[in-house]
């Protein structure tokens, strides 16, 4: 039996180029793994695939990606092996931190590792984006650019500094589908920003503007749910440095000068909403924290 840690993200900037033929948007966004992980214990048996999960709230079946990526997985290496996969949950469900995504990605990483024989990068690639835009990021962690669905990644170098942010994490979520929904077509942007331009060129992401930027989503969901744009409102009042929204929300992230006005911030937020802080992730770390061995060079 191994066990793998499966860790979260942010959209540190996320900006909509339009709407494809296909449905989905066209994205140019900048993600990156924060310390929040959830674990996965995975068992090799001789076939099938079963997954505990030891919650009534969190499917076991194929509704959970992690049931999904194993049997493709298990598709694509032919068969004469299976899987017993138990998830413990840390990452809240719901929230645009891409917990289901980061579970189905650590599952392919996982099982490539255990049976040795895994299919090639490009094919865990292409299974990861038919499990969902977000899959692919969480097979390479750290710093990358996220452009087409957002999942085709361009990995980036660390950043220098790691950041330490603050989430607010409200007790409602948010459906990814509607938000893209109620985004309205005359804002998507037919250029790039000077700061993905930038990092598109090669420049490094401290030349480019800064890591945190904008969220082209968020006008369109503080529209969904006016409680969130009124809790955006109330942190940028709290003085914060930067608000953003990250992914299709529901969590909001926060940059602060000082961490006692940050903690101070966190009084007052409406009930059920979790404060707490967190920081960015290189590549490498990621890598050796996730249980894959020994560490792989980002950039
Ligand atoms: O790929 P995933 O299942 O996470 O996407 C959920 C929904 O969000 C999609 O069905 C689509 O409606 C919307 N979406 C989109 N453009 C993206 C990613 C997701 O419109 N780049």
């Amino acid at each position: 039996m191994s066990t793998f840690r499966s860790f979260a993200k942010l959209n540190l900037h996320l900006e909509v180029a339009g709407r494809r033929a296909d449905g989905y948007h066209e994205l140019r966004t900048l993600f990156s793994t924060i310390d929040l992980a959830d674990e996965l214990e995975i068992e090799l048996t001789a076939g099938g695939v079963t997954l505990e999960t030891g919650r009534a709230d969190l499917p076991a079946g194929r509704e959970n990606l992690v049931v999904r990526a194993a049997e493709a997985f298990l598709a694509a290496v032919g068969g004469g092996v299976g899987a017993r996969i138990r998830l413990l949950k840390r990452i809240p469900v719901g929230g645009g931190l891409g917990g289901g995504s980061a579970n189905a990605a650590t599952t392919l990483r996982g099982l490539a590792l255990m049976t040795g024989s895994g299919p090639s990068e490009a094919e865990l690639e292409r299974i990861a984006r038919s499990l969902g835009a977000d899959v692919p990021f969480f097979l390479h962690g750290g710093l990358a650019l996220g452009l087409g669905r957002g999942d085709e990644i361009r990995p980036l170098p660390d950043l220098h500094d790691p950041l330490e942010l603050w989430l607010a994490l409200p007790s409602y979520s948010v459906s990814t589908a509607e938000a893209f929904r109620a985004f309205p077509a005359e804002r998507a942007r037919a250029e790039p920003s000077r700061r993905v331009a930038a990092l598109l060129a090669g420049g490094s992401i401290e030349s480019a503007e800064g890591p945190i930027g904008e969220n082209d989503l968020e006008a369109a969901v503080f529209g969904l749910r006016p409680e969130l744009g009124a809790l955006y409102t109330q942190l940028v009042r709290s003085r914060a440095r930067v608000v953003r929204m990250s992914g299709s929300g529901s969590t909001l992230f926060a940059v602060f000068e000082d961490p006692d006005v940050a903690r101070a911030a966190g009084i007052g937020l409406p009930p059920g909403t979790a404060w707490f802080p967190v920081r960015t992730l290189g590549r490498a770390e990621w890598h050796r924290a996730s249980g894959y061995g020994a560490a792989e060079r980002g950039g």
